[in-house]
This record gives structure tokens, sequence and C-alpha cells, in this order.
């Protein structure tokens, strides 16, 4: 029962956590960077960004505590000694990175140097902001994808 809940609130941390970055790679970066959402480009990410970012952090810290209770509880550490259980590692390695952007790369670098950046190249700045969000959809998608079908018997 207590890896059935802890299974439900990593699932619920995930939907919440990359159901927010596809829906900012895919609707709301391509709507800010046409101008569609105002013509202050910066303004309309902030303001997207600034509530989405406590939603993100406290899915990313749900969804490691309940991933490595899971691990302890069903005793499977060794899998990160076989490649067949790469999708184990790339859940490790998609979370750590996301730790990584939310809580040293946003309050040290994306609000440091962005603003500044993004008012002397608008279109640059955004590109770039664009781009690295669909490299972290596209890891995350592949992640989904094989740790759903792999906890469920793949082997490939
Ligand atoms: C510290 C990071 C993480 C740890 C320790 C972890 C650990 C685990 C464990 C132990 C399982 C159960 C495996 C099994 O039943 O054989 C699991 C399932 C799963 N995890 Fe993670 N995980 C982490 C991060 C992530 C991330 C970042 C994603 C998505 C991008 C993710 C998506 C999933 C999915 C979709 C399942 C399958 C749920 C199901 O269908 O039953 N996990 N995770």
């Amino acid at each position: 029962m207590d890896t059935a809940l802890a299974r439900a609130l990593h699932v619920l941390g995930v939907v919440i956590w990359i159901g927010g970055v596809s829906m900012a790679t895919t609707v709301a970066l391509p709507a800010i960077r046409r101008g569609a959402l105002g013509a202050d480009r910066l303004q309309a990410f902030q303001t997207f960004e600034g509530r989405f970012v406590w939603q993100a952090r406290t899915a990313v810290i749900v969804v490691g505590l309940t991933g490595f209770y899971m691990i302890e509880r069903f005793g499977i550490w060794w899998r990160f000694g076989d490649g067949h259980y790469w999708w184990m590692h790339a859940m490790v390695g998609v979370w750590t990175l996301f730790m990584l952007l939310l809580f040293v790369g946003e309050p040290f670098v994306l609000h440091r140097y962005f603003p500044r950046w993004a008012q002397r190249y608008p279109e640059r700045a955004f590109a770039v902001l664009h781009y690295v969000h669909v490299v972290l959809l596209v890891l995350s998608t592949v992640t989904v994808l094989g740790a759903t079908a792999g906890s469920h018997g793949w082997l490939p």
C-alpha cells in the first residue's frame, strides 16, 4: 500500500511538472516569441514563469522523494548496474538536471542575466530559451515512455 501511494504521488508529480514543461514549450513560448501576449515579451515570460516555477519545484521534490523511497522499498539499487534499465538512469538524470535548473539556474542565471540579454537581443535570447525547453521536453518525454514501459515489464 505505501509503495502504491508513493507510485501514485510520483506519477502525479511527473504529470504536473512535465505537463507544465510541455505547455511552456509548445504553447506559451511560441506565443511569447510571436508577441501574441504583448509587446513586452520579458514581462509575458516572467508572468508565466514566476507562478509555474513553484509548482515545478514542489513536484520535483515529491518525485525525487517518492522515487528514492520506491528504490529502497523494492530493493532495486542493482538496476543501476544493468544497462537494460537505462530508463532508471534517465529518470535520475532528468531529475538532477531539473533540480539544478530550478534551484540554481533559475535564481542565479535566469533572474540575474536573462532580463539584460532579452532587452538587448530579444530575438536571440527567446530563441535560445525556447530551444533549451525543446531539448528538456524531448529528454523528459523519452524518460516517461521508457519508465512507464520499463516498469511494466519491457526490457529492450
Ligand atoms: C530521483 C529521481 C527518480 C527516481 C529515484 C525514480 C524512481 C522510480 C522508481 C523506483 C519507479 C518504479 C519502477 C518500477 O516499478 O519498476 C519509477 C517509476 C516511474 N517514474 Fe521515476 N524516478 C525518478 C524520476 C522520474 C522522472 C524525472 C520521471 C519523468 C520524467 C519519472 C517517471 C516515472 C514513470 C512514468 C514511472 C512509471 C510509473 C508506472 O507506470 O508505474 N521518474 N520511478
